[in-house]
């Protein structure tokens, strides 16, 4: 199996609503002009009231995200199909003995470390040592591998992906499970938190377009693996996970789930 690497364009998607609500210092430089024209002008074309909408609830999937990170206390994230995400600046700068994995497609990798640095100038600030990026496609690499010589395995470990299970059928996502599931039984207190829609985040007439257009860009659609907690619990328990916390959050619409190794 190898990734959908035109998926990396949602990546771009999810920084101009970041960008647009303000959610965060620097979500807007991960923008490009040709991005943020584009982007512009798909949102003229839509109502505002829907654009407020559809944004607050997927900042509120960050913010959800974030939350249960916090809960955790992990010493160490290794965050899947990262893309433009900014928490891996943010959580780094607020806890410099954090290690920060993040990665996603080289491509998305080399551009986002691109854009860093010049967050990191404009900013005045420094890349925390323990901030790593590595370029992984997490449904055909081996992640023992791959995060072998970066990963501390007596830290308390939490493995995180957003916005990302969506886009893989049931194959892709079995496969990224076990391989978390095995990266995870070789560190200490190993946890993987995810998340799945309750129901479709671009409804309506509207939803239904910038849906079409997405799949077309990005070649994709999405795909939905659980529909309630019973089968995330069971799911993952027949994965080799001990224990499943799952909470319901109204605000983004989103099951999220805590999957203890
Ligand atoms: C909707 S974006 C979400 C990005 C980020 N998690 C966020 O919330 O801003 C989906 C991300 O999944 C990444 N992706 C898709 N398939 C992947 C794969 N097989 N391996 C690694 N990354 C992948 C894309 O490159 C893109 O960055």
């Amino acid at each position: 199996m190898k990734g959908n690497e035109k998926i990396s364009f949602t990546a771009e998607a999810v920084a101009f609503m970041r960008a647009s609500e303000n959610s965060d210092r620097f979500s807007k430089y991960f923008l490009s002009e040709s991005a943020k024209k584009k982007f512009n002008l798909i949102s003229k074309l839509i109502p505002q009231s829907y654009l407020k909408t559809i944004f607050g609830r997927r900042i509120a999937l960050s913010e959800d995200l974030d939350k249960m990170i916090d809960s955790y206390h992990p010493e160490q994230i290794i965050e899947l199909a990262c893309g433009y995400s900014p928490r891996g600046l943010v959580f780094t700068s607020k806890n410099k003995k954090l290690i920060y994995i993040e990665s996603d497609f080289s491509s998305v990798i080399d551009k986002k470390r691109e854009i860093i640095n010049t967050i990191l100038k404009d900013n005045k600030i420094k890349l925390s040592k323990n901030h790593h990026f590595v370029k992984i496609d997490s449904i055909s690499d081996d992640l023992v591998n791959s995060l072998g010589k970066v990963i501390d395995k007596n830290k308390k470990t939490l493995i995180l992906s957003e916005g990302f299970v969506s886009y893989l059928n049931k194959e892709e996502h079995d496969f990224l499970i076990s391989n978390i599931s095995n990266l995870l039984s070789k560190v200490k207190n190993g946890t993987y938190l995810g998340h799945e829609s309750k129901f479709k985040m671009l409804n309506g007439v509207i939803g239904k377009l910038l849906l079409i257009y997405r799949n077309i860009v990005s070649k994709t659609k999405s795909n939905k693996h659980f529909n309630n907690a019973e089968e995330i619990k069971e799911y993952f328990i027949s994965h080799g996970f001990r224990k499943i916390k799952v909470i319901d959050s109204k605000k983004s619409g989103n099951t999220i789930y805590l999957a203890i190794k």
